[in-house]
């Protein structure tokens, strides 16, 4: 559904989830981690349900992420950068 812009290197390092991927530059967290595969980026505190980016301009709040240890931000908002780790917030009574 979602993929890497073609003809674009992927000269970008980024961790998710211990795992790290070469995305390419100029994109979102949200589109980078789409691209790779990553739909489900945090789960509702209220239900319990899955959640994926939905608005990507800052909106919905459906994308927030742990990134380089700061949490609740907004993935569709912050462009890739060299050396990202980047976390779900998976945890009851992680959002601050
Ligand atoms: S996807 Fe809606 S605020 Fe990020």
């Amino acid at each position: 559904m979602f993929q890497s812009p073609p003809n674009v290197a992927k000269t970008i390092q980024i961790t998710f989830e211990e795992k790290t991927y070469q995305v390419a530059p100029a994109q979102t967290v949200a589109a980078a981690l789409m691209g790779e595969g990553h739909l489900m980026l945090r789960k509702s505190l209220v239900s319990g349900e899955t959640r994926a980016a939905f608005c990507m301009m800052g909106i919905c709040f459906d994308c927030l992420l742990e990134i380089d240890g700061q949490p609740n931000q907004q993935s569709c908002m912050i462009q890739v950068r060299e050396g990202m780790n980047i976390q779900r917030q998976l945890k009851k009574g992680e959002c601050a």
